[in-house]
């Protein structure tokens, strides 16, 4: 049997397992055209195409710049050294994040299918829709816990526009300020009913979102969300920037200390590549899969990559300047407590703080969501597409059940605290097993299969448009995707082993 038709009697074999009738011979085409008449247009997933190249842009820079590049990377810097961090994160993202995201995504426009799907469609007969399998799992748990501090931020956003963030924080010293947020924080995190609630509230949001479909929903919702994160982001920047005080935490942030970088902060740095560009888990395999035929694949990928750094770096900008200047704890700057503590407290201390404060969780707010969306849309595609199920339908089924996980992963700080596997709880199960483990691996996946097992030409097609698009850019791509690519993801897997 060729190739071709094994691949035709799988997909025909997928499709009655998953509607439990006898295998059936179906042609692959005929296949195809059937899931385009069930919904031609924007439901479909079969058809769907983002309509313009700013959807293209603002739909994946959405999906890239969420609570990783505006939260965890100031903390990680500062953790990391500082101007060190940021120098090899730089160096990261240029050498390895901008062709990783080059190979995802011609791997999904060439598939243009879910994640699974693409594999399917480029590898028929082999075992490598696999990867896009873990890349569904490693997508949907991220959501779980991602679901749950979107959630706080949305509770922020509304106690600051109550004003109830601030009640009790003002006019004492600045030791008791601090005190008051952290156990604000701790007593809300800690409760068992509002965060669900907050948790609810983001799921239904996203619902509401994704149920409209890839133009009408995702595209619309990032046309306006990725213009207002920037307006608001360079609102900060100015405001930071002209802090008495404030070159000193300029300097903190961009002068490196070499002394610090060790092989730890390289994998960090490495890591938070991968997580802040939303790489290697399908995220950009489902979206490309949406990009129309004459996306410039290597422009998206340098200007995604390039905003989503400026992000982070803007972020660093008004993070360590304003910290220096309202002479608050750096080493405070450790994980929840920079946004729900240090800077509720720099809002307590400013004028208008409770104006920023609206702004600032407005901000994080609209990247955690359109990060969100992301992740879900993953799952959704996959559903929509394996199981032939209509773009609502699909969003149900797979959203509801984040109505238990995302629960089970919120009552973790709270009732459930004392429920650990492996000596975790499952929040931070579920963060180190998704990060660390098989989102590296579902990476490597990529980077493998795009370097050495698709098609011959495929890659080449995908990156130059069949030819249309000049680029000198791509033997080099092609050579860090086949060879330094796979070592350096393998360098990540292997510190979070021995961590
Ligand atoms: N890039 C997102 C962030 O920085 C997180 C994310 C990871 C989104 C992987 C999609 C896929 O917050």
């Amino acid at each position: 049997m060729g190739s071709r038709q094994s691949a035709i009697l799988e997909r025909a074999l997928m499709i009655s397992l998953s509607t439990g009738c006898q295998p059936v011979r179906i042609p692959q085409q005929k296949i195809y055209n059937n899931m385009g008449k069930r919904k031609r247009t924007d439901g479909g997933g079969a058809t769907a195409l983002f309509k313009t190249k700013a959807g293209v842009i603002a739909a994946t820079l959405g999906s890239a710049v969420g609570l990783g590049s505006i939260w965890r990377f100031p903390a990680e810097a500062q953790q990391n050294g500082g101007g060190a961090f940021l120098l090899i994160y730089l160096g990261c993202v240029l050498i390895l994040g901008i062709p990783v995201m080059l190979a995802e995504t011609s791997l999904g426009r060439a598939g243009r299918a879910d994640a699974v799907g693409s594999y399917m469609k480029l590898a028929p007969g082999s075992r490598w829709w696999l990867a896009g399998g873990l890349g569904v799992l490693a997508s949907y748990l991220i959501i779980s816990f991602y679901m749950v501090v979107a959630g706080w931020t949305l509770q922020y956003l509304w106690d600051s526009i109550t004003g109830a963030l601030f009640a009790g924080a003002d006019g004492e010293s600045a030791r008791l300020i601090e005190q008051t947020f952290h156990h604000k924080m701790e007593s809300y995190i800690g409760s068992d009913i509002a965060p669900l609630i907050s948790t609810y509230a983001m799921i239904v949001l996203n619902i509401g979102v994704l149920m409209m479909g890839v133009q009408k929903g995702i595209e619309r919702a990032s046309n306006i969300m990725m213009p207002l994160l920037f307006v608001l982001l360079l609102l900060f920047c100015i405001y930071a920037l002209t802090l008495p005080g404030a070159s000193e935490g300029l300097v903190y942030f961009f002068r490196p200390d070499f002394s610090r970088i060790t092989w730890g902060v390289a994998a960090n740095a490495l890591g938070q590549t991968f997580f802040s560009l939303s790489l290697g888990i399908g995220v950009l395999i489902t979206y490309a899969s949406y990009y129309p035929s004459d996306t410039n694949l290597t422009r998206t990928a340098t200007t995604v990559s390039g905003l989503t750094t400026l992000v982070a770096v803007m972020m660093g900008m008004i993070i360590f300047p304003t910290v220096f200047s309202f002479n608050l704890d750096i080493d405070q700057l450790r994980g929840t407590t920079l946004v729900f503590v240090t800077l509720p407290e720099v809002f307590s201390q400013m004028p208008g703080g409770r104006v920023w404060s609206i702004l600032f969780f407005t901000l994080l707010l609209v990247a955690a969501l359109t990060s969100t969306i992301s992740l879900s849309e993953v799952s959704i595609l996959f559903v929509q597409k394996r199981f032939k199920r209509s773009r609502l339908s699909a969003t149900l089924i797979m959203m509801c059940p984040l109505f238990l996980l995302s629960a089970l992963c919120s009552l973790s700080f709270g009732s459930l605290a004392d429920l650990k596997i492996f000596g975790l709880t499952i929040f931070n199960f579920l963060d180190t097993f998704a990060t660390n483990w098989i989102l590296p691996i579902c990476a490597l996946c990529v980077v493998i299969f795009v370097g050495w097992f698709i098609p011959k030409g495929t890659f080449r097609r995908e990156v130059t448009n069949d030819g249309r698009v000049a680029t000198r850019l791509y033997p080099v791509v092609n050579f860090i995707v086949r060879w330094i690519a796979p070592v350096l993801i393998l360098v990540i897997l292997f510190s979070s082993i021995l961590k």
